[in-house]
């Protein structure tokens, strides 16, 4: 029997953009594109507002019932403690947070989180029953000198190394080559198939093939709707991590419906 099909998630990465007002906004003008042309079926969407539009983006999907999950970018890998300007992940599961960004490549550049510090998170936000979207990806340079590969494969083992492979199946891991964001270079579907293959790959070789094959692998990186479809058609490419194009509703609708 064919094993079942794993659901494509399309999440919008916000960084820090949109207010509470405006996203606010977005979120009416969003239920009313989906209210009009649902979310197709095997779809699943995410919203990563900023911090302080968490609780605002919450109460108007939860008061319109919009078929949105709630996600965040960041969390602190500890669970209450003197860290000034961080929150926790038991902060973001009680505001009914269920996606958490760990280690996007923004927060590894900018605010020194390595390798061990997003296992930390990872850990953080499984422990308090939240599904976390696992980011890696590789730099220009590496790239270029034939690296890309490898330093997936040591993001991987750094995060998911020794868990259990029950926990790893509920993981989401967004493939993002650093060189495609922002930049609106995308890389080729063939590359992001590849590389999502050599994810679920890895996925297999440290915790087993069941959590291979129930682990969702995204691409990430200068996605829009001219892109989505044929990336998201890939066998090994579970859904996408938006930036920029999932700051504009119709865009961000656009990309949930594509190829669908
Ligand atoms: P982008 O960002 O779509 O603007 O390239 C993607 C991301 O950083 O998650």
């Amino acid at each position: 029997m064919a094993p079942p099909a794993r659901e494509k998630l399309v999440s919008g990465n916000w960084k820090m953009h949109h207010n509470h007002y405006e996203a606010i906004q977005f979120v009416q003008k969003l239920s009313a594109m989906l209210r009009a042309s649902p979310v197709p079926p095997g779809r699943a969407v995410s919203l990563h507002p900023s911090l302080t539009s968490l609780r605002s983006v919450q109460t108007a999907v939860d008061s319109d019932g919009v078929p949105v999950a709630l996600g965040a970018q960041t969390c602190h890998f500890e669970d209450r403690g003197a860290f000034t300007g961080e929150v926790s992940a038991g902060m973001l599961a009680k505001l009914g947070v269920r996606y958490v960004l760990a280690g996007h490549s923004e927060r590894r550049a900018y605010a020194g989180e390595t390798d061990e510090i997003v296992r930390a998170k990872v850990d953080a936000i499984l422990r308090h029953e939240m599904t976390p979207i696992l980011c890696v990806g590789e730099t220009l340079p590496e790239r270029e000198a034939g690296d890309a590969t490898a330093k997936v494969v040591r993001q991987l083992e750094a995060a998911l190394g020794g868990r259990d492979g029950s926990v790893v199946g509920r993981v989401v891991i967004a493939y993002e080559p650093i060189w495609a964001i922002g930049t609106g270079q995308v890389a080729s579907s063939d590359d992001a198939e590849d590389m999502a293959a050599c994810v679920r790959g890895t996925v297999r070789r440290l915790v087993g093939a069941e959590a291979a094959r129930a682990v969702r692998v995204q691409y990430g990186g200068s996605v829009t709707a001219d892109n989505a479809g044929e990336v998201m058609s890939c066998d090994n490419v579970d859904g996408v991590l938006v930036g920029g194009a999932s700051l504009d509703p119709e865009a961000f609708s656009a990309i949930i419906h594509s190829g669908g």
